[in-house]
């Protein structure tokens, strides 16, 4: 087959823009259950709108240029959200994702080396295991089983990074690490009704009073795991393996990183970066799952580059059709729906026609991957699975500031290399050996909490393939 995927014309589900604005309480209400539900037409048609939100005024920035003078040209005036702060940083405290100012700068200094491609070959080899091993799971029923693939999908990444983290490693001593994950994540990420109306920190948000002592747990069995691995290292650095941990606990210097830091980036990893990977693995089989042709291509390069026996770490340069349905699902489903800031001091951005849009100091931008990348001023038929426009000969036409399911600047996604390279892994692994098809029941809702996740699961029919 022609190595160009035909275009496919599957429109998956997504909320119809409002064309009436909700009243205040809708928003609050909307806000709470699915901001997904909120957007209007015009935050899907207009470059950008300047609106006033809970008292905030606040720009909605679909703009590239915009987008680019916020997260890179002027990064330095705008901060994190105060409602994402409130969120997350009473969890991952100075990890690198709340982190602000001086020590952020440190970290993500002393960080960079961790996430470079001379660690991408371990990775990758630990990557293609845990999915061979993850896959098993499905091996004893070859006549399709149905399986709600969004647990499955957040299994398998989870397996992945606890691998790369800590090379299962990990001190737990009563229970089940991975449901403590859960629990936290679910604590995680949830916007308390006293975060939106902006009420005092000193009032408890009873949303989270229950992830305070998940927390407490969670940090000890971090804080046994680190100084277990520190004796291993002190002993002899070279029996230490090679993962996350080992290279965090050498960046343990006055110029590196602190042992609490360290701490709270471990817990950054393992907040950031498995649910976010595991959305958009679970989306994508769904929307290849509706296009035929596109699995066709995809199954065809798989076969080709794995009887080959290529190494792992070049499967995500060796499989671009592989590749491209990611980075399509990623573009309909962003796992990282906003990415919010708030500017430090005023600030004005003038457009290529020299429309000013004036920011004063305060107001929070939406930059928003949900909507900008199903903007109708970016993209050809935007609500259409068509993973054609990622493949090489058609990515030039897509603007760096028009596609951004890692953010962009400074403070881009520090794993986003990583992410690639593990759904690449899984997705090859997976349906090298099994067909992922729909039931009558797959009936996916987005909703955005912490990540996109399809609401009620994603049940799927696995089949074992006859190769
Ligand atoms: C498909 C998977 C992923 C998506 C879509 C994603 C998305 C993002 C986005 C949008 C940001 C920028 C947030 C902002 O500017 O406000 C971000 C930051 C970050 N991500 Fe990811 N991420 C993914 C996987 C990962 C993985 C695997 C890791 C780590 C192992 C990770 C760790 C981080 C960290 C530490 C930051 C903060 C960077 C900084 O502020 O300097 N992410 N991610």
């Amino acid at each position: 087959m022609d190595a160009k995927v035909k275009r496919a014309r599957f429109e998956p589900p997504a909320p119809i823009p409002r064309t009436i604005p909700p009243s205040r309480l809708e928003i609050i209400r909307t806000v709470l259950r699915n901001p997904l539900e909120l957007w209007g037409l015009p935050s899907y048609t207009w470059p950008w709108i300047v609106t006033r939100f809970f008292g905030q005024t606040t720009i909605i920035a679909n703009d590239p240029g915009l987008i680019r003078h916020v997260l890179v040209d002027n990064a330095a005036n705008y901060e994190m959200s105060e409602i994402r702060q409130l969120v997350l940083r009473p969890i991952l405290r100075d990890g690198l994702l709340t982190a602000e100012g001086p020590i952020w700068k440190r970290s993500r200094k002393a960080m960079a080396p961790v996430f470079t491609p001379r660690h991408a070959r371990s990775f990758s080899r630990q990557m293609r295991e845990q999915s061979e091993l993850f896959a098993i799971r499905y091996v004893s029923d070859d006549s399709g089983v149905v399986r709600d693939i969004a647990v499955d999908m957040t299994d398998l990444t989870f397996a992945i990074l606890s691998e790369t983290l800590f090379s299962g490693g990990i001190v737990s001593e009563q229970g089940d690490f991975a449901h403590d994950v859960e629990d936290l994540l679910h604590s995680m990420g949830r916007i308390d009704p006293l975060d939106l109306l902006r009420a005092p920190k000193w009032l408890p948000r009873l949303t989270r009073i229950r992830g305070a002592s998940v927390l407490k747990k969670f940090r000890a069995i971090v804080r046994q795991t680190m100084d277990q691995r520190r004796h291993v290292m002190e002993r002899d650095r070279d029996s230490a393996p090679d993962d996350f941990l080992t290279l965090m606990l050498e960046l343990e210097r006055p110029d590196g990183l602190t042992a609490t830091e360290i701490e709270d980036n471990i817990l950054t990893f393992i907040g950031a970066g498995h649910e976010t990977t595991a959305r958009a693995l679970a989306w994508t089989l769904y929307c290849v799952a509706h296009s035929p042709d596109v699995r066709a291509a995809m199954e065809e390069e798989i076969d080709a580059v794995l009887s080959e026996g290529a190494d792992p770490v070049d499967w995500l340069d060796r499989m671009p059709n592989v590749r491209a349905a990611f980075e399509e699902g990623m573009r309909l489903y962003p796992p990282a729906p906003s990415i919010n800031r708030d500017a430090v001091a005023d600030d004005r951005y003038v457009a290529a026609d020299g429309t000013v849009v004036e920011i004063a100091k305060g107001t929070t931008v939406l930059v928003m991957p949900w909507t900008l990348h199903r903007h109708e001023l970016y993209w050809e038929s935007p609500r259409v699975f068509d993973p054609s426009r990622f493949l090489p000969e058609n990515r030039e036409e897509i603007g760096r500031f028009q596609y951004l399911p890692f953010g962009a600047g400074p403070r881009v996604c520090i794993g986003a290399t990583f992410a690639l390279q593990e759904a690449v892994i899984a997705l090859a692994v997976l349906m090298r050996s099994y067909r992922f098809d729909v039931t009558p029941d797959t009936n996916p809702w987005p909703v955005q909490k912490l990540t996109t996740q399809p609401a009620g699961g994603l049940p799927m029919r696995v089949t074992a393939r006859r190769l």
